[in-house]
């Protein structure tokens, strides 16, 4: 392992333009010859040669990130391909699904709201002919597909959220839970345990996709039904509803449900965010602070819708991902899909969501695993950051350029009192961080940067200069390097957790 490590970082420092001399010149702030080929930068250049001076306030929490804040998703879509190259018996994949656990796991999406359950061809007892047909065709999911994808759930230890058919509807426009029953039925029979439903996915767009709408006071009233259907399970008495699962650009609609008694009814007000359609592929977009902060103006649009119903309904991002319809090729499955996973999970947690999936462990061109069972830089990302961000979140401020959060780090694997900075530098530049609150102390670093000379392309990625892999099907070692105080030269396109472990935040204390 070792002898391969030196051609790596090599090839990445070379890829960035950064000598080796640069690296070690630590106080030396002197850009390198990328630009300008060693003449000193035009004054307005300033913030290339400054270091960044990173505030942290650790006198209030801006929210909590709990063992649940990140998520995965498939998308219902999956059934359809009736689940493509994903096999569930593989030990890869069990393993590198474990690796996320506790997680909630969403399997929903836009094919959920036309899925019929065909559990028992010779016992189907539902009414045909009261139920709407939409636009668009729908398809079966089979009692095999179904029992697959519960068997898979609880041995690797999952809790399941499953998005229910919503087009499945009466003449008067309301939901027909009749098959939905059948599915509960079937589930309860075989024991399996479903934390969460949800009801449809992105009604904001049902004039485009199956060109009918439900009104957000019909849906208000069909999550009612869906927990009086619930209600008829001792095993799912108890599952609990999230909602609406709007798209997100229509937000009317978000608030309109809440308030026509949707907050009433569901544990935590859901949308979706992407920001931007994979088919555009423009590469600088994931390293574009502006495109960053697009995903804080909605965050703050849909706590003020949600507030202005209700003074405490916890908000849910219940599917995201850097691009709709599946991602951009070749690029929200590579390195540098990171700067926007890692940037949404810190505003995220800064605006106080409580919980967000990930659009999608598996599918598409943004998974977590690619179509050859592979983990994916992301997958890393979500792993490191499940280990070591938990608890407390401090509000962190830097500089225009980069991206910096702290928060409590994770008592399972620090001890208490410890703080995790982490910061991005999506630039072509190196940036040096002043973390003065930290001077004296020792630090884990986790530097990430691309794995391989692909740069920002990598389907790699690298911790601490080191190619991650599995190593015969299990994870390798996720360590830190332990790092001596001073300030933190962050390479050109690398993004870093710093843990403090001496750092003895009081709002970090509580396990
Ligand atoms: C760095 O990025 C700037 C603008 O984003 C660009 O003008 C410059 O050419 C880039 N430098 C290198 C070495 O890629
Ligand atoms: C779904 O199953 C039903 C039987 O319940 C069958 O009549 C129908 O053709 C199937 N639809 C598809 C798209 O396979
Ligand atoms: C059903 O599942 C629950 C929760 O996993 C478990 O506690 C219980 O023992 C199971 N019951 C049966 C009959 O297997
Ligand atoms: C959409 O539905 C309307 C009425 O329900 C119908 O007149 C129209 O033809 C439909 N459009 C498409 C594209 O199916
Ligand atoms: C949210 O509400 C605040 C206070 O009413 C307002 O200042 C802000 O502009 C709103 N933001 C959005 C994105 O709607
Ligand atoms: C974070 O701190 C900055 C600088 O003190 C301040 O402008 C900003 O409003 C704070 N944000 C929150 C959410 O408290």
């Amino acid at each position: 392992m070792q002898v391969s490590v030196a051609p790596f970082l090599f090839a990445i420092l070379c890829l960035f333009g950064i000598s080796r001399a640069s690296q070690h010149n630590a106080p030396h702030f002197s850009v390198n010859n990328e630009k300008g080929r060693g003449r000193t930068l035009p004054k307005k250049d300033n913030s290339l040669v400054t270091p960044v001076v990173v505030n942290i306030n650790f006198q209030q929490s801006l929210g909590t990130i709990t063992s649940h804040f990140v998520g995965v998703t498939i998308d219902t879509g999956a059934v359809e391909h009736n689940w493509a190259t994903l096999d569930f018996s593989s030990k890869k994949v069990q393993t590198l699904a474990r690796a996320l656990v506790p997680t909630f796991f969403r399997l929903g999406g836009t094919s959920a709201d036309a899925m019929t359950y065909v559990l028992d061809t010779g016992r189907d007892h539902s009414d045909h002919s009261t139920i709407m047909t939409p636009a668009k065709p729908g398809f079966n999911m089979t009692a095999e597909q179904w029992v697959t994808i519960n068997e898979f759930v609880q041995t690797v230890g999952w809790d399941f959220i499953f998005d229910f058919n919503a087009l499945k509807r009466n003449a008067d426009g309301s939901w027909n839970p009749d098959n939905a029953r059948q599915l509960l039925q079937f589930s309860a029979d075989r024991n399996y345990t479903i934390a969460g439903f949800e009801m449809g996915n992105e009604y904001d767009h049902y004039n485009n996709k199956y060109n009918t709408t439900v009104t957000p006071s019909q849906l208000a009233k069909d999550v009612v039904s869906l927990q009086s259907l619930l209600s008829e399970f001792p095993k799912y008495y108890g599952s609990f509803i999230i909602g609406p699962e709007t798209g997100g650009i229509h937000e009317e609609y978000f608030q309109a449900f809440l308030a026509a008694g949707g907050s009433k009814v569901v544990r935590a007000a859901s949308f979706h965010h992407y920001y931007f359609a994979g088919a555009d592929r423009i590469l600088s977009r994931f390293t574009d602070v502006k495109i960053m902060d697009s995903f804080k103006l909605q965050v703050d649009s849909v706590f003020n819708q949600t507030r202005s119903v209700d003074a405490l309904l916890p908000v849910w991002l219940s599917e995201t991902s850097s691009a709709y319809n599946g991602g951009a090729k070749g690029q929200s499955d590579r390195f540098v899909a990171g700067f926007l996973w890692l940037d949404k999970l810190g505003v995220a947690s800064s605006k106080g969501i409580q919980t967000l999936l990930r659009q999608d462990f598996y599918g598409g061109n943004y998974g977590l695993v690619d179509t050859d069972l592979n983990p994916t830089p992301d997958f890393w990302l979500t792993v490191l950051y499940k280990r070591i961000v938990r608890g407390a979140v401090f509000n962190a401020t830097g500089r225009h350029d980069v991206r910096v959060y702290a928060a409590c780090a994770n008592t399972d694997n620090f001890k208490a009192g410890s703080v995790v900075v982490y910061m991005l530098n999506p630039n072509n530049y190196t940036v040096t961080f002043d973390l003065h609150q930290f001077h004296t102390q020792h630090r884990d670093r986790y530097s990430l940067t691309a794995g391989d000379q692909d740069g920002l392309l990598s389907k790699y990625m690298a911790l601490n200069g080191v190619k991650l892999e599995l190593v015969h099907d299990a994870l390798p070692h996720l360590n830190p390097a332990k790092a001596s105080p001073g300030l933190e030269k962050m390479a050109p396109y690398s993004y870093t957790f710093l843990v403090f472990p001496d750092a003895r935040a009081s709002l970090c204390m509580q396990a």
